[in-house]
């Protein structure tokens, strides 16, 4: 398996991109078994999870035509199968996003049942209940989720008892093709659900709401043929403007979002960094300075993104001061602290707290990724430590973060993949 190899103690600075964001890509790509129409998807982003979504709806019946910029034409109107293999759904848990669309176009899904992951348990139970309440019988067996809607699914009213992002999706889609009404209360708000309902709409959907916390779903008898641009990807922006701050360096990412990033760039002016904003760029500078530690919980957005802990607790190891990072998402996620703590960071866990004390320079270490976004905070960290840090299964960084090392490349850092055997 490639390690990623770091030298690091180089302030970063130049320009790149960002890509489409991984976290509305999926559930678009899913949402395209909604209609029989080919619809054309732009700004896809390279990432290994893309590709499992696209075999996922390949084994379906999909047909996907990808070009070489990754624009996918999609067409689903030959669905013959309503499967999603425990094989697929076990590398990747947001395989789950089949199930609305499936019920509510076809009245049936027999979905893996994700297992336990790295970060914590996850359970589906909102996405069921939801389900269930539009009028599908569902049973877990043989660990498949069994779906069925002997007639079409009925609007119904749900209220989720916990805000989780792809539950809102799947019901939001799943209520599209129902008839009648369905609200969500407590819906998520994040940007990627606003996107996917976005895209909907553009197919002819009645979506009102998305981005706040009800969402109502007027249901259509069909949808239409159409295209559309994802959205930027928020959290890879916020790792480039951390990756410059850890280093005391200087970038401009193009091709983003400002207005769906504010907790994280508040953060990081807390930290001491310069940034300005267009309405499609960022820019963030340090003038050399060194960061300041940061506190913060994480919680559903507009709070700050629990995606984006672990690079902001990579960046509290280097700073002025002490941090305190509370973790409220997932039960799990601090795997990258004992790894940051390889490199020299002084890291005190209690509980879903961290108490980081910064110091002034990490040294390299080997290192593994044990989840995509602990992956990207050790990166970070190797970025700023003092000789050569290595990163083994960087599998993980490569479910969500395209072209790493040749963007990381570009704003000048020394860092290359190398075949391994970890
Ligand atoms: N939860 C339940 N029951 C449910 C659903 C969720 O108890 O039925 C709990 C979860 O266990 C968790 C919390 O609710 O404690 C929030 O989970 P959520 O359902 O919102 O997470 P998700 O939809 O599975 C998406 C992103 C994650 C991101 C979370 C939180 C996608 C494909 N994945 O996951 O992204 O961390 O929302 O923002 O959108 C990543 O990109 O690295 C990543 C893990």
């Amino acid at each position: 398996m490639d390690k990623l190899i770091i030298n690091g103690n180089i302030p970063l600075q130049g320009e790149i991109r960002i890509s489409g964001a991984k976290n509305a890509a999926l559930p678009i790509i899913a949402a395209s078994l909604l209609t029989s129409a080919p619809v054309r998807l732009s700004n896809i982003p390279h990432l290994h999870d893309v590709t499992t979504i696209i075999s996922l709806l390949g084994q379906m019946g999909v047909s996907l035509t990808l070009d070489e910029r990754f624009n996918i034409e999609v067409n689903a109107s030959d669905v013959n199968c309503f499967h999603a293999p425990y094989e697929l759904v076990r590398t990747m848990r947001a395989s789950i996003l089949v199930l609305g669309p499936l019920l509510g176009r076809f009245g049936e899904a027999n979905v893996s049942l994700p297992g336990g992951c790295a970060i914590g348990t996850r359970p589906v139970d909102q996405h069921l209940k939801g389900l269930r309440a539009m009028g599908a019988e569902i049973e877990v067996e043989n660990g498949y989720i069994k779906a069925k809607a002997k007639k079409k699914l009925q609007g119904a009213t749900i209220v989720m008892d916990i805000i989780t992002v792809t539950g809102t999706e799947n019901i939001m889609m799943a209520g599209v093709l129902a008839s009648g009404q369905t609200i969500i209360h407590n819906a998520a708000r994040e940007p990627e659900v606003e996107d996917l309902a976005n895209y909907l709409n553009a197919l002819g959907a009645k979506i009102t709401g998305a981005g706040t916390s009800t969402i109502v779903i007027d249901g259509v008898k069909e949808l239409q043929s159409g295209s559309y641009q994802v959205l930027p990807d928020r959290i890879e922006t916020g790792t480039y403007l951390i990756a410059a701050a850890i280093t005391r360096g200087k970038v401009k990412l193009k091709n983003t979002r400002p207005d769906i990033l504010e907790s994280v760039l508040l953060k990081l002016e807390e930290a001491g960094a310069d940034i300005s904003t267009g309405a499609d760029w960022i820019s963030l500078d340090m003038k050399g300075n060194r960061p300041r530690a940061v506190n913060f919980s994480t919680a559903p957005f507009p709070a700050f993104p629990t995606d984006m802990q672990a690079q902001m607790m990579a960046l509290n190891t280097v700073a002025e001061g002490t941090g305190i990072i509370t973790e409220t998402i997932f039960e799990n996620r601090f795997m990258h602290v004992q790894e940051l703590q390889r490199m020299g960071a002084q890291i005190a866990l209690k509980g879903n707290t961290a108490i980081c004390t910064g110091i002034e320079h990490l040294t390299g270490a080997q290192t593994m990724a044990t989840d995509l976004r602990a992956s990207a905070s050790l990166v970070l960290a190797g970025l700023a430590a003092r000789g050569e840090t290595s990163v083994a299964r960087i599998y993980h960084i490569d479910r969500g973060y395209e072209c790493i090392e040749e963007k990381l490349t570009q704003l000048g850092a020394r860092i290359h993949r190398s075949p391994g055997n970890a």
